[in-house]
């Protein structure tokens, strides 16, 4: 069964309390359930991790380089200005998704830039949790997941 890196950054942990007017109230535990439960669905083996360390989240991706892990990937902030986290995702060789609950085009200037979409294979933004679960789909439906 393959196996996928469902990885988040900072302040996701606090979904559900966080800003809920934008986030929406599922929260954290909520999200890992429904990731969880479209693997069962898809067949896939999911691993689903939050992080509010830039430097742990990099090691993630260093562990999905290494082993040819496919990743769905929600940067958080990190999205915006990370080089670091660029750059270890440009060390992916498998499908990156880059994944959010909000439309970041839709919402301030500085969130309209992400650093790391030039290096996903694509990217599932605006469905709140759904955008996961859509992500798992498209790896899921991919010849290299
Ligand atoms: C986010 C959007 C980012 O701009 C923000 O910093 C987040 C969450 C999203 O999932 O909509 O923390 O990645």
């Amino acid at each position: 069964m393959t196996r996928v890196l469902v990885l988040n950054g900072p302040n996701l942990a606090r979904l559900g309390s966080r800003e809920p007017d934008v986030y929406g109230t599922a929260t954290y535990d909520e999200l890992v359930a429904a990731c969880e439960q479209a693997g069962k669905e898809l067949g896939l083996e999911v691993d689903v991790r939050q992080t509010d360390s830039e430097s742990e989240l990099v090691g993630w991706l260093h562990e999905a380089a290494d082993g040819s892990l496919p990743v769905v990937l929600n940067p958080a902030a990190f999205t915006h200005y990370s080089y670091a986290l660029r750059d270890a995702c440009a060390q992916l060789t498998a499908s990156l998704v880059e994944v959010h609950l909000t439309n970041p085009a839709t919402r301030e200037e500085f969130r309209h830039t992400s650093v790391v979409s030039g290096v996903a294979t694509g990217t599932v933004s605006g469905f709140g949790i759904d955008s996961y679960r859509l992500a798992l789909r498209a790896l899921a439906a991919s010849t290299d997941a």
